[in-house]
């Protein structure tokens, strides 16, 4: 297969790039629109083509969850460590020297900052330290190296009991973490390039011998900041945070093409307190994905996610979704909070996904004020497809489905009502649908609604009679 859509070259990139450059404006204008238009309500400041962004409430935020270190007392650069930003000679050694070096100097205290300057930095993988900074400078690049050698093979995740992609271990992320606490991946707009192309070529043409690696994965770690970047190409799902807590990703943009297999945006797995906001996000996947481990293996593990913001994301995936929860979810996902979401030509908005054989949970999710254009099926809830590690699965292991609330929903253009379909002997109970309006259907069009029971209020098009539970509505 060729790949022919790199993202510069797509329209819908450079649509993407002018209207999102700043992901929090674009959502304040966007709401603010849709807000004028349906209330056709004149204040004073819709007077003016701008809302006065100064005078507005500072916007809902929950960066707090990541607690600021002090500034780093030591600060270095890739080249104090012979590092090259030529685009061709490897940098890995000096990336783990440098690191190596500012771990046992212990930053005099206050932490350490390696920064990487303007220049085409070419490295393999390499391991962050504790009380650490990365700081990528403006035309600062960061590029993932062409020799699979230099993604070493590591364990799989226990929770998934295997690599997810194939049996037994998997590449490591390009940069990876493990065990660490305070922890910042910033800078001024620089970008990490994972070169992709190599990895999903293999995963095409069917000689991938082991699961792809991430570009950043940290592992089992504590207060974590990762801003103002922009991540592009990643082999396989470009964040993933697994085991870890207060989590803080924010004001990234993460590109791929629309066509590069399983290049999800940000994944947080097994994880609590995570906040993701302000982001714009383009890729072959899900542009946030909330997981917690595969069938038994996750079930063992017992690592649920829980706490789990997303806000102010915006987007494009044209085969899958903007928000997915699931399918691996079988630690369990609770108290999910998604808000202020703009997607936009992609194949679903919000998809949860599950199965027999996974066990776990999916609780108190909430999602609230999604604006979507040119989505095909802006709601869809599935079973999955016989997904599973290996033949080890427990076939009585059903998911709990529970308390999902969905409202302020305007979708435009879509194509599909909504699909709902839960699980024989585990249906999915208490969907709430409030002020939902999916716009674009054809009236000849039903929901497709199995095994699931709720309550909804202010939804077009008429939902199924599942969602028309009459009686006591207090808890939607
Ligand atoms: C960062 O760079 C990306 C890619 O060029 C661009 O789309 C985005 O608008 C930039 N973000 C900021 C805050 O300048
Ligand atoms: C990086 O960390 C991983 C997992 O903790 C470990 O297997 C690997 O050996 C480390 N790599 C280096 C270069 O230290
Ligand atoms: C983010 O990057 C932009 C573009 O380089 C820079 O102007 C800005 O100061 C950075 N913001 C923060 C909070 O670091
Ligand atoms: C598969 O893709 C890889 C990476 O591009 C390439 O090295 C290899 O020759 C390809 N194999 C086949 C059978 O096409
Ligand atoms: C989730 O957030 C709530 C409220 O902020 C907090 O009380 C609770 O401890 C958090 N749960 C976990 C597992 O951290
Ligand atoms: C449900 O999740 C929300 C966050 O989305 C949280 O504020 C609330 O406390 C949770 N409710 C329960 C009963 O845990
Ligand atoms: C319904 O949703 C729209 C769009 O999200 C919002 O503007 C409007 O205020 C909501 N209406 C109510 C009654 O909450
Ligand atoms: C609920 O009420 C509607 C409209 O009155 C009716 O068509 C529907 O069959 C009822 N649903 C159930 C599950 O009883």
């Amino acid at each position: 297969m060729m790949m022919t859509m790199q993202s510069d070259h797509n329209p819908l990139f450079n649509a993407a790039k002018s209207s999102f450059s700043r992901p929090s404006w674009a959502f304040t204008l966007l709401l603010f629109a849709t807000a004028a238009t349906l209330t056709l309500h004149v204040t004073t400041r819709a007077i003016s083509p701008l809302p006065d962004l100064g005078a507005a409430a500072a916007p809902e935020t929950c960066s707090a969850l990541f607690h600021a270190p002090p500034p780093r007392r030591l600060v270095k650069s890739i080249a104090d460590f012979g590092g090259v930003g030529d685009g061709a000679t490897s940098n890995t050694a000096a990336f783990r020297r440098a690191i190596e070096f500012l771990e046992k100097s212990g930053g005099g205290g206050g932490g350490a900052q390696l920064n990487v300057p303007r220049g085409r930095w070419v490295t393999g993988s390499f391991n962050l330290t504790s009380d650490f900074t990365l700081f990528l400078e403006d035309g600062a690049v960061i590029l993932g190296s062409q020799d699979p050698e230099e993604w070493p093979i590591i364990e799989a995740l226990p929770s998934y009991g295997r690599g997810r992609e194939r049996e037994g271990g998997r590449h490591i992320s390009l940069i990876h973490g493990n065990s660490l606490t305070n922890v910042v991946i910033t800078g001024n707009n620089g970008t990490i390039d994972g070169q992709g192309k190599m990895w999903w070529d293999l995963w095409w043409n069917r000689t991938l011998k082991n699961t792809r690696g991430h570009l950043v994965e940290l592992v089992n770690s504590h207060n974590i900041l990762i801003s103002n970047l922009t991540f592009r190409n990643s082999p396989f799902w470009t964040i993933h945070p697994v085991y870890c807590s207060n989590v803080v990703i924010r004001d990234m943009t993460i590109l791929a093409p629309l066509n590069a297999p399983n290049t999800d945006g940000i994944d947080p797995d097994s994880s609590t307190n995570v906040c993701i906001e302000d982001c714009y996000i383009e890729s072959g996947d899900d542009l946030v994905a909330v997981k917690s481990g595969w069938d038994q293996y996750g079930i063992a593990t017992a690592k649920p996610s829980v706490n789990i913001t997303v806000r102010r994301v915006s987007g494009t995936t044209p085969t899958c979704s903007g928000i997915g929860i699931g399918s691996e979810m079988s630690g369990g996902i609770s108290n999910v909070l998604v808000e202020d979401l703009y997607i936009r030509d992609s194949a679903a908005g919000v998809r949860i996904k599950t199965d027999k054989g996974r066990g776990g949970y999916i609780t108190n999710i909430t999602i609230q004020n999604v604006v979507m254009e040119r989505v095909k099926v802006p709601l869809r809830f599935s079973r999955g497809a016989d997904d599973h590690p290996d033949e080890k699965w427990d076939p009585n292991a059903l998911p709990l489905v529970r308390g999902i609330w969905i409202s302020n929903v305007v979708s435009k253009d879509s194509r599909k009502p909504p699909l709902l379909i839960g699980i024989e002997g585990a249906p999915f109970q208490d969907i709430c649908m409030r002020n939902v309006s999916l716009l674009g259907i054809s009236p000849s069009l039903r929901w497709s609604c199995e095994f699931v029971s709720g309550f909804s209020d202010g939804v077009t098009p008429m939902p199924c009679l599942e969602l028309q539970r009459n009686g006591s509505s207090s808890w939607c």
